[in-house]
């Protein structure tokens, strides 16, 4: 079913307030046929009102959605190729897992013998083999979860919209069923998309993803793109361990924008971003890509340097976050490997500077 050049997902100018509040805010969107598509951001950033609008389960204040190319703006959610795993999870209290799973089947008239074999082989994907005759208040938060993914994967659809689905798990549980998902998706074909705020559930299942605060689309693109070349300060600071720099540009020198942060000045490439001298921008510098550097030591390639105090080692296992004050204030992570892997330890209190290469920073328009 899935060509991936094909679209199954357009919305279009779409925007959805509740009176004074403005969930949504004119987003544009396409998702391809077959992809694992991921919604991410904070808080109260319109992801549910997104997929909610995809779902049919509202209507838009304004513009269009598009499933496989028809319009469907004013369909209601049994009129569209989409299931919803919803958010806060309801499974029928009063029916066992097994009649849970197969509850949209018997809707769609399928056949006893064919539903029970789906069960069945659904609640062994999801881990749950021999919990069929159990009621949901006999299932952890977790496992009810799972069921509750069993009962929209095993309906086929062709386009599944998952809120939140693994919010309740703990973590190792819920990296597992990240794997397991994006496996069952590569499997049976469908196109997910797949509503979290936690980025790295979003990089582990998905191949492409929208950053969406406060109403709007903030960028979308490949999950490692976003991760290694965000254009937006908000996607740099919402993916990872960031460190900004926030300041004006005072210099360029051919793909070179050279940036005064006040009392020192590092430059950054360009990257083919358009920007003239005296614009607010910021730079970006991946805590694993910054480096502490005794200030006794001269190093061996040039660097982009800011010179601060050492005030802290935490232990992170492989890695070690040194955290640095700099001359401003500015608190800044440079992420090592950790002595016992050959890094070296830094006492605190010690004069030292930050360095990165200048091509590990990443150029942000305000
Ligand atoms: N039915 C509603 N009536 C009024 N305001 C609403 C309604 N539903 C959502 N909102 C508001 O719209 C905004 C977006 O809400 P939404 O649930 O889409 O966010 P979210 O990104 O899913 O957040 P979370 O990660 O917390 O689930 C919020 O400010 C929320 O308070
Ligand atoms: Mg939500």
């Amino acid at each position: 079913m899935s060509e991936k050049n094909e679209i199954a997902v357009e919305v279009k100018g779409l925007s959805k307030s509740y009176g004074p509040v403005q969930a949504v805010k004119s987003i544009d969107l396409q998702i391809g046929m077959g992809e694992y598509f991921a919604l991410l951001g904070p808080s109260g950033g319109g992801k549910t009102t997104l997929l909610r609008l995809i779902g049919g389960f509202i209507r838009p204040t304004e513009g269009q959605v598009f499933l496989h190319n028809q319009e469907v703006s004013h369909l209601p959610p049994n009129a569209r190729p989409t299931s919803m795993v919803f958010q806060s999870f309801a499974l029928f209290p009063h029916m066992t897992v097994e009649q849970n799973v197969g509850y949209g089947l018997r809707l769609k008239k399928v056949a006893s013998d064919e539903i029970k074999d789906k069960v069945a082989n659904m609640l062994k994907t999801v881990g749950l083999d021999g919990y069929g005759e159990r009621m949901p208040h006999e299932l952890s938060g977790g496992q009810q979860q799972r069921v509750q993914l069993a009962r929209s994967f095993v309906l086929e659809t062709d386009i599944l919209l998952l809120d939140e689905p693994l919010a309740a798990l703990d973590a190792n549980l819920r990296r597992d069923m990240c794997i397991e998902l994006k496996r069952l998706q590569e499997k049976i074909g469908m196109t997910f998309i797949h509503v979290t705020h936690n980025q790295e559930e979003a990089m582990t299942v998905a191949d492409n993803m929208a950053i969406i605060a406060d109403g709007s689309l903030v960028e979308m693109g490949k999950s490692s793109d976003l991760y290694e070349n965000p254009i937006r300060r908000f996607t740099a600071d919402f993916i990872g361990e960031n460190n900004i720099f926030d300041g004006q540009v005072s210099k360029i020198e051919d793909d070179v924008i050279h940036v005064d942060l006040g009392s020192s000045s590092i430059a950054v490439l360009s990257r083919g971003q358009k920007t003239s001298v005296g614009d607010k921008v910021s730079i970006s510098v991946r805590s694993e890509l910054a480096r502490a550097i005794d200030t006794s030591t001269s190093s061996t390639e040039p660097l982009e340097t800011l010179s601060g105090i050492h005030r802290e080692s935490v232990y992170l296992g492989l890695t070690t976050s040194e955290l640095i004050t700099l001359d401003n204030g500015q608190e800044v992570l440079a992420r090592q490997i950790s002595d016992r892997y050959g890094g070296h330890t830094i006492a605190n209190g010690t004069s030292i500077n930050v360095g990165w290469r200048q091509q590990d920073g990443r150029l942000h328009i305000s």
